[in-house]
């Protein structure tokens, strides 16, 4: 699903920078060398970005617990 029709950047784009440490849209598309044309998708990169900064919180936790 597009995320970003200025740059057609995919949810799965944007949760693959959130991974590699990109905080906010504007640092998630930098990676991948773009920029904030309209805006329009920030809320919901910005949404996509912290479930999967969450779920990779849950991820260790429950890593760190099994250990
Ligand atoms: S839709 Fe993402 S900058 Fe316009």
């Amino acid at each position: 699903m597009i995320v970003c029709v200025c740059n057609r950047i995919t949810e799965s784009e944007v949760r693959k920078a959130a991974r590699a440490g990109c905080s906010t849209p504007e640092a998630a598309y930098g990676c991948m060398d773009c920029e904030v044309q309209c805006g329009c998708c920030l809320d919901y990169a910005q949404e996509i970005i912290d479930k999967e900064c969450a779920r990779g919180s849950r991820l260790r936790l429950v890593t760190a617990e099994a250990a």
